[in-house]
């Protein structure tokens, strides 16, 4: 796992405020988070049911307020700021692959999972998240770049940040800390 930095970040010399990531940055992570609890999920044997189940539900938990995020504050932004047809797609096009996980997600928790087919399932939600994600890396967030500012993007990781901490109040933490344990 990798460690957290501790470092702080030096205001001497001036009223700066402290680094704050922008928004691209704190979905990023969110990415980064998600493809390695679908690793350690692929990576479990049928035997292993009740941590198959721990990690489904923390996969599902992290999709949720990422894509309501996403959905709610970030591709909003994304939409209005860009009047071209191809950003219109993109746009339209994650809307859709959204839609796609949120209905596997449900199937994956009604199999047993000791079974083949939830390991299939498993690794068909796993590429449809790597794919979605992949394409926003790509494609979306460079667009994004170039079409919103600095200070826009950073308003906006506020933003993400203050309705994730509203929307997990600290759960997330808890299960994540869970399933490492
Ligand atoms: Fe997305
Ligand atoms: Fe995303």
């Amino acid at each position: 796992m990798r460690a957290q930095k501790t470092t702080r970040h030096s205001t001497r010399g001036s009223t700066r405020r402290p680094a704050e990531k922008d928004a691209i940055a704190l979905l990023k992570e969110d990415h980064e988070k998600v493809r390695e609890l679908l690793g350690e999920l692929e990576e479990t044997t049928s035997k292993a049911t009740s941590r198959r189940q721990t990690l489904l539900k923390s996969i599902e938990q992290e999709l949720k307020i990422h894509t309501k995020i996403e959905e709610e504050i970030f591709y909003p932004a994304f939409r209005d700021a860009s009047s071209k047809e191809d950003d219109k797609k993109l746009y339209y096009e994650a809307l859709e692959e959204h839609h796609v996980v949120d209905m596997v997600l449900p199937e994956i928790k009604k199999i047993d999972a000791g079974s083949d087919e939830f390991a299939a399932k498993a690794k068909v939600l796993k590429d449809l998240v790597e794919h979605h994600a992949e394409e926003e890396e790509t494609e979306m967030f460079p667009r994004a770049r170039k079409l919103m500012d600095r200070e826009e993007l950073l308003q906006l990781g506020q933003q993400i940040a203050q309705a994730k901490e509203s929307m997990t109040g600290g759960i997330l933490t808890r299960l994540t800390e869970m399933v490492r344990s």
